[in-house]
């Protein structure tokens, strides 16, 4: 009996004991990986060897970072859905950190507007913004939310505190797709400034195209020798004469793991890391200036900037032949343009006025036309982008 006893206490304070090592080995893993040091950059465990065992269908809310099962997500859908969709879902994903979740909302409600198809989102965003994105997506008409699902990620986890400040916030996570989304077999990547001005489809349709060995598409950084950046001042080996911009990018996850994508950047970040300028951008050249025939080179269209109509090289400043003719199928604000050029400012605006469930011609196409116009007539301050509206509504008027 006394024994018996004996053991039982002894049993007990040996499972305290180990409880409080663990407790502290936590506590210090915890610390040590999201202290971040900047002349200390190492690449650390990079998830090639992640496992998702999370059943990412399950509506719940755990949305954690586990250190063996990878990410779980929280996931919003309404019930209806899943009876009437099977396989022919698209998927987009959005890094959308700190500022930056105003401006992913109006690129998802884009693609909600212009998309028939059922489309699931992977938005990776401060988890304090979370309820941002819920509340939206509760607002919006039965109609639409029954052809979305919103699968919410944490912006950081331990393994990546090292690149999450490389770059823009949060813009590295797009290479770790591959490995944080182990279930997921293709998903179209967008910048979060950024709007689609024509199906997600069409874009999508891209994958189709693939030969066996293509898993990444792309549009060129450039399509102007004059002002390429790769081409006068990167070190970098990079792509094509004017290298890529990750704006946008096609990516065949599946394919990407069989051939070890994330291990394979980090021994190129190893090479290479002084002379990298633009993070993950750099990493993606540099990939496919080694891998090219894993690429699929897009047109210039899929991802158009104000690069694409201010260039120096043509009078007209234009070097996108193929929007001129057809349109723009996204449009991309990088370098600010959504806020500094009138015509791309007044797109973006005119997305983020739209109220889903409206009419799109009497919503959205016809103010914007109206003020494209206006733009194209008076601004002072005026843009060579702002010369060629039907750019930007070209789509619009196929619809
Ligand atoms: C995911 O969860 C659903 C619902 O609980 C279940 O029916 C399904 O079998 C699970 N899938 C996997 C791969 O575990
Ligand atoms: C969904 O798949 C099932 C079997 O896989 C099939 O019987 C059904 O017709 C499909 N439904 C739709 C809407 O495609
Ligand atoms: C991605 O590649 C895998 C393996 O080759 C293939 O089965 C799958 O259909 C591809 N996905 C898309 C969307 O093309
Ligand atoms: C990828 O890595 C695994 C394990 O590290 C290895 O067995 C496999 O051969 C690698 N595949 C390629 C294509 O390098
Ligand atoms: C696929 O296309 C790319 C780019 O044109 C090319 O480099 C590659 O060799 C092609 N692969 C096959 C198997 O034809």
């Amino acid at each position: 009996m006394h024994s018996a006893a004996m053991s039982r206490y002894k049993a007990v304070l040996f499972f305290m004991v180990f409880a409080c090592v663990m407790w502290i080995v936590l506590l210090y893993n915890f610390l040590t990986a999201t202290s971040y040091n900047r002349d200390s950059f190492l690449i650390l465990p990079f998830p090639d060897h992640f496992r998702l065992d999370g059943n990412l269908t399950v509506p719940v809310c755990a949305c954690t970072w586990k250190k063996d099962s990878g990410l779980i997500p929280c996931v919003y859908r309404t019930g209806k859905q899943m009876q009437t969709t099977n396989g022919s879902r698209l998927h987009l994903a959005v890094v959308a950190c700190g500022e930056r979740s105003g401006e992913a909302l109006v690129l998802i409600k884009s693609a909600v507007a212009l998309t028939t198809s059922f489309i699931v989102f992977y938005i990776f965003t401060d988890t304090k913004q979370h309820s941002f994105f819920v509340k939206e997506f509760k607002s919006w008409p039965s109609a639409y939310l029954e052809r979305v699902e919103l699968r919410l990620y944490p912006d950081t986890y331990p393994d990546m505190q090292n690149w999450k400040h490389k770059f823009a916030p949060c813009a590295s996570q797009r290479l770790l797709f591959p490995s944080l989304l182990r279930d997921v077999d293709a998903l179209v990547y967008v910048d979060a400034d950024a709007v689609l001005l024509s199906p997600l489809d069409k874009m999508w349709n891209y994958f189709s195209r693939f030969n066996s060995t293509q898993m990444l598409a792309l549009v060129p950084e450039h399509e102007d020798p004059t002002v390429s950046w790769y081409h006068q001042s990167s070190k970098i080996p990079y792509f094509g004469p004017f290298g890529l911009n990750s704006g946008v990018i096609l990516m065949n996850l599946t394919r990407l793991r069989q051939v070890n994508w994330s291990s394979t950047l980090v021994q190129y970040h190893q090479v290479y890391e002084k002379n990298i300028v633009f993070f993950d951008q750099d990493l993606i050249n540099i990939y496919c200036h080694f891998h090219p025939e894993r690429l699929y080179v897009m047109d210039c269209s899929m991802n158009y900037r104000v690069d694409h109509c201010e260039s120096r090289e043509s009078t007209s400043g234009s070097v996108c032949k193929s929007a001129e003719w057809n349109g723009a199928y996204l449009l991309h604000g990088s370098k600010r343009s959504f806020k500094n050029v009138p015509s791309f400012k007044a797109v973006y605006r005119a997305f983020e006025k739209y109220k889903l469930g409206d009419n799109l011609l009497s919503g959205l196409l016809e103010p914007l036309q109206g003020e494209l116009f206006k733009i194209r007539e008076n601004h002072r301050k005026k843009s060579s982008c702002d010369h060629l509206p039907m750019i930007f509504l070209r789509h619009f008027m196929m619809r």
